[in-house]
């Protein structure tokens, strides 16, 4: 049986960090959905489809082709890299006008029924860890173990200024994530959840390197 680990949770928690220490030690794949809603967003951005119209959003999802794979050596700038028809947008995807509108894209139920495909055959067969707002929730229901990470909104938003090497903007940051935070936490279709029987860890009080140590004792206390 493998190991399916879901690690869901605002913007800015660490998911990205803890969850791909987490599947180097456990040696498992790591996915990041959120790369692929930001991809299916720069697609929908150099196409021009309306933002508001999910039926064309759902046809662009199911008509492109959305792949994260392990970078190759020496890609020292990413955790993965992601694919958008065999192209690299690692680095377009993280562009301002991208991080802008794709709350608005990854709302339509059009949109998500077409990455609840992608995204379950991405972790079929191998052990993996997956991150992203309802994996726990709705993609992986019956994953091994479920993880909430979460951190307080000044926390994230200080750690963003640091990581951008922009002190000046930690204002900016903060009304950024709290409104990110409630467009993921209001909209009606999957929205980010801590999942039924979660394993909730602040990684502002734990730090990283102390939540994957408990993530991977959780899972050896459950056998996995
Ligand atoms: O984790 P991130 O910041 O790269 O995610 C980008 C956006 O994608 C975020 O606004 C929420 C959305 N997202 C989602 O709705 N469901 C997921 N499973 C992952 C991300």
């Amino acid at each position: 049986m493998s190991v399916a680990i879901a690690i869901d949770g605002p913007s800015g928690a660490g998911k990205s960090t803890v969850g791909h220490a987490l599947s180097l030690r456990i040696n498992a794949r790591f996915v990041d959905t959120g790369l692929m809603y930001r991809a299916l967003t720069f697609a929908a951005l150099a196409r021009r489809v309306d933002l508001d119209d999910g039926g064309a959003l759902g046809v662009l999802a199911i008509t492109c082709t959305i792949e994260v794979e392990r970078p190759g050596p020496g890609m020292a700038d990413r955790l993965e890299t992601v694919l958008l028809d065999g192209r690299d947008v690692t680095l377009e995807v993280r562009a301002p006008a991208v991080e802008r509108a794709v709350s608005a894209v990854s709302r339509h139920v059009e949109v998500r029924r077409a990455m609840l495909g992608v995204q379950r055959a991405s972790a079929a067969g191998d052990d993996v860890v997956m991150v992203g707002r309802d994996i726990g929730s709705v993609v992986l229901p019956d994953a091994t173990l479920k993880v909430y990470l979460t951190a307080a909104a000044e926390v994230r938003a200080a750690r963003r200024a640091d990581e951008m090497g922009l002190p000046d903007r930690v204002g900016a940051y903060l009304e950024e994530i709290r409104e990110r935070d409630a467009a993921d936490s209001g909209r009606d279709v999957a929205p980010l959840r801590i999942p039924a029987g979660a394993l909730v860890l602040d990684t502002g009080e734990l730090g990283v390197a102390a939540c994957v140590t408990v993530i991977v004792a959780r899972l050896e206390v459950i056998g996995a």
